[in-house]
């Protein structure tokens, strides 16, 4: 009736009135490592994002290429490359939002500590410039190994005297998405339905779904459970292995880290109840960092939420991640001390 469509549409143009650019706030996101694999699509997705105002985009190469291309794009926020450590600074100041997609990806036979030499570097650079430049953004850790370049950016805040536990993310949100989309197939269900929390860390065993507390519920066997576990934990050596040598996960990865950015923004301007699994500093476990469900809020992480009921098999995976996700933090956190 007319009555009707005359009140939804008033109540539309409410909610446009709500959301116009004027009443969100101004916010800065940079990426560094903006012309990568992950990188060029993240730019992307990010300048589709209406709570982006500010995207800046570094790289040691190739990023005034990226911003150009991307800066065409007709949505909100204006778009600016920066290319080289020289221009690292300029890129950072202001910054409310930083993901950091730099360092090399795998390739066949590889596992991600095999990484650390190269990108444990590159990481030590860009956080100590992060402290100087903008020390009060939040950091999305997307360079592998995240289980160890996670604690390596937390020594370097420490050491400048900037670091907020609130505010340093390791990016888990691609084994979300990964156990979201295995778990809709077998259980049969609409995958924008599900929810699958993810806990651990962000390599091999240490990647531990908790298919117990997915939902929608469905009676799925151990045996089947146990291979989607598997095969959760090796999505990335999957796409490493398909692309056979032409690095890791790109695509999906620049996806989960465009939402897990958004969590992140969302929780900044103050949307109330934004939930995301990440690896951040913890006393869930004994562990000192771990990835959990944690609620996102105006000064990042407001709440590290508790694991839940955990299945016999998932109590036995997270005996197996501890000794493996010590190890991985403590050779960051030596690394730093190492004078390296
Ligand atoms: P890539 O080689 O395609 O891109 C990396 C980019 O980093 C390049 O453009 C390179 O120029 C840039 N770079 C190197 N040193 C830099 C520095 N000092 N400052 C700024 N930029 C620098 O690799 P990719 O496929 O985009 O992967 C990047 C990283 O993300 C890898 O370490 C990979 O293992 C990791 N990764 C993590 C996840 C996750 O779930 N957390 C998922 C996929 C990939
Ligand atoms: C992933 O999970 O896809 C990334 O960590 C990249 C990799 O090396 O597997």
């Amino acid at each position: 009736s007319i009555l009707v469509r005359s009140s939804s549409s008033a109540k539309q143009s409410l909610l446009r009135r709500n959301f116009s650019s004027e009443s969100v706030p101004q916010r800065k996101v940079a990426i560094l490592g903006a012309a990568g694999g992950i990188g060029q699509p993240l730019s992307l997705l990010m300048k589709l994002n209406p709570l982006v105002s500010s995207l800046s985009l570094f790289d040691i190469a190739n990023t005034p290429g990226v911003a150009a291309d991307v800066g065409h794009i007709n949505t909100r926020s204006e778009v600016a490359g920066y290319m080289g450590d020289e221009e690292l600074a300029k890129a950072l100041k202001g910054a409310d939002l930083v993901i950091i997609p730099a360092g090399v990806p795998r390739k066949p036979g590889m596992t991600r500590d095999d990484l650390f030499n190269i990108n444990a570097g590159i990481v030590k650079n860009l956080c100590i410039a992060i402290a100087e430049h903008c020390p009060h953004a939040l950091i999305n850790m997307i360079s592998n190994p995240v289980n160890s370049t996670v604690p390596i950016a937390a020594e370097i805040f420490k050491k400048a005297g900037v670091y907020d536990e609130k505010k340093l993310f390791g990016v888990t949100t691609l084994d979300v998405v990964r156990a979201k989309t295995f778990y809709a197939g077998k259980a049969n269900v609409p995958v924008a339905e599900v929810n699958v929390p993810v806990i651990g860390g962000h390599a091999g065993i240490t990647i531990l779904p908790l298919f117990s507390q997915a939902t929608p519920q469905a009676n799925l066997s151990d045996d089947v459970l146990t291979a989607l576990t598997k095969r959760t934990q090796d999505g990335g050596t999957e796409v490493v292995e398909a692309k056979a040598g032409k690095g890791s996960a790109t695509l999906s990865m620049a996806y989960a880290g465009a939402l897990f950015a958004d969590a992140c923004l969302k929780g900044l301007n103050g949307v109330p109840d934004v939930v995301e699994c990440s690896y951040v500093q913890s006393t869930i476990t004994e562990l000192p960092f771990f990835a959990s469900k944690v609620r996102l809020g105006k000064n990042g992480t407001e709440e590290v939420l508790d694991l839940g009921p955990l299945s016999d098999f998932e109590k036995q995976g997270l005996e197996a991640v501890k000794p493996e996700l010590k190890s991985s933090i403590e050779k960051g956190v030596k690394f730093m001390h190492s004078g390296a």
